[in-house]
């Protein structure tokens, strides 16, 4: 089974700041097994990798398999940790140009998100694109209340009933939302949609192994039973108290050491364009969780080599109070080999006969060096390639990380109290009764 690493030699610390913090980690390892630490109703997901509904997981392989029999397009309506996860995986794991493939290629449902915003000129343009195609909708919302994903919900619905009668509409609408509760339970019930559980002790953010991020995934052709299993392997994997042994305890410590050292910035940095949404979901993941109490890391990305040619400047040289956690691939899964010219007016031919793969990794090497030079530690995180297994195995890598640095900063990493200031504002100025 493929193993994730985790180095920190680039870290700038000294080995006892590591050994210091140790106890915490146990700490927060033991509050989160035990079932005794803050947020506790909300820690479904630690064993769901193994604990998950079978009938329902083959439900989902059955509804994606219908969709793509069925439609052209399928439409992922959610918001937050309703729609981050699926982005994610999706845009790992398919082709750079999986939506404009001819459909022979792509084999499967293009995929379009909506009610990830409030925008009028985003969703005309949704409809306009899918005009002459044929639709499936699955719109995901845990409390079913949330005003974006319900907005554009709102506005498909009523396109699909236009195109196709209510009747049909019914059947190419899917919904994932709470068992009992909530607004789109509620529609879901009265228009007689097929319905996927988000379970009640799953919070939004670590909801991607899931019913919520499953569906959408499945629908994109990816192999969700190797999805599970990678999440699965890293439950086992990362529940393994001996912090030596467990990288994924060792990254919790490490940025932990670090915030305590005044990096109150962490910088998630990718080297393929595929894994960039990654760091969105990641940003969600631990600035939801861990900014409470006038506390947290302030989580950050760099999409690089690309943002070396914006925000490289400030992180060689600008305030000495950010990190970087750079996420690596290993293997490629696919790479242009240079090739000579005769006349080398580019100036290039020093590359003939090498990879794009290894002009990346120099330019990753040669990246971490300059930044050490700057006094950024670096930490990194090593995947052998980027494959459903290991996208599972890293996501909860991730998860588990993130709860346990929580508890180690002494905040609930499960709710998030201060998501509900702007709409208590928004919902006063529309009127809202
Ligand atoms: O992580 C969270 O809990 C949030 O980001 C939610 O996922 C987001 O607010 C969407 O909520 P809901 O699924 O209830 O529409």
């Amino acid at each position: 089974m493929d193993k994730i690493k985790f180095s920190f030699e680039q870290a700038l610390i000294q080995p006892h700041e590591y050994t210091y913090l140790k106890p915490i980690v146990q700490a927060a390892h033991a509050s989160l097994h035990s079932g005794e630490g803050a947020g506790n109703d909300y820690i479904g997901w630690v064993d769901y990798p193994t604990s998950y509904d079978q009938v329902e997981f083959e439900r989902i392989k059955t509804a994606a398999k219908k969709i793509n029999e069925m439609a052209d397009v399928l439409i992922v309506i959610g918001i937050g940790g309703s729609y981050l996860g699926a982005k994610t995986v999706i845009d790992a794991l398919t082709h750079s140009f999986y939506n404009e493939l001819p459909k022979e290629k792509r084999k499967t449902a293009k995929i379009y998100f909506a009610g990830h915003q409030i925008s009028g000129t985003y969703l005309t343009h949704l409809l306009e694109m899918i005009e002459n195609e044929s639709v499936c909708v699955n719109v995901i919302s845990k409390s079913g209340t949330t005003t974006e994903p319900a907005i554009a919900f709102r506005v498909l619905k009523k396109a699909l009933e236009a195109k196709y009668g209510k009747e049909e509409a019914v059947k190419r609408i899917f919904a994932t939302t709470d068992e009992k509760n909530g607004a789109l339970r509620a529609l879901a019930t009265s228009n007689g949609y097929e319905t996927f559980i988000i379970p009640a002790n799953v919070g939004g953010r670590y909801s991607v192994i899931t019913p919520v991020g499953l569906l959408p995934i499945a629908v994109a052709g990816i192999d969700i039973d190797a999805f599970m299993t990678g999440a699965a392997d890293g439950q086992k994997e990362y529940a393994n108290e001996n912090i030596d042994e467990n990288p994924c305890y060792q990254y919790a410590l490490i940025r932990n050491v670090l915030y305590n050292k005044g990096k109150a910035i962490e910088v998630l940095v990718n080297y393929e364009p595929s894994m960039a949404f990654l760091a969105e979901w990641w940003m969600q993941l631990y600035g939801e969780s861990e900014g409470k109490d006038g506390k947290g890391i302030f989580p950050t990305k760099m999409n690089n080599t690309t943002d070396l040619h914006s925000m490289g400047q400030m992180i060689q040289d600008g305030p000495r109070h950010v990190f970087e956690t750079v996420v690596r691939v290993e293997q490629v899964a696919q790479d242009i080999v240079l090739e000579t010219e005769e006349i080398d007016l580019d100036g290039l031919n020093y590359l003939a006969g090498k990879t794009m793969s290894y002009v990346n990794e120099n330019a990753f090497k040669g990246t971490m060096e300059a930044h050490l030079d700057g006094n950024v530690p670096n930490l990194v995180i090593s995947i052998e390639k980027q494959d459903a297994y290991n996208i599972g195995k890293l996501m909860y890598f991730f998860m588990k990380a993130c709860g346990v640095s929580g508890y180690m900063l002494g905040v609930n990493p499960f709710d998030q109290p201060g998501v509900e200031a702007y709409k208590k504002n928004m919902f006063r100025l529309l009127g809202k009764k």
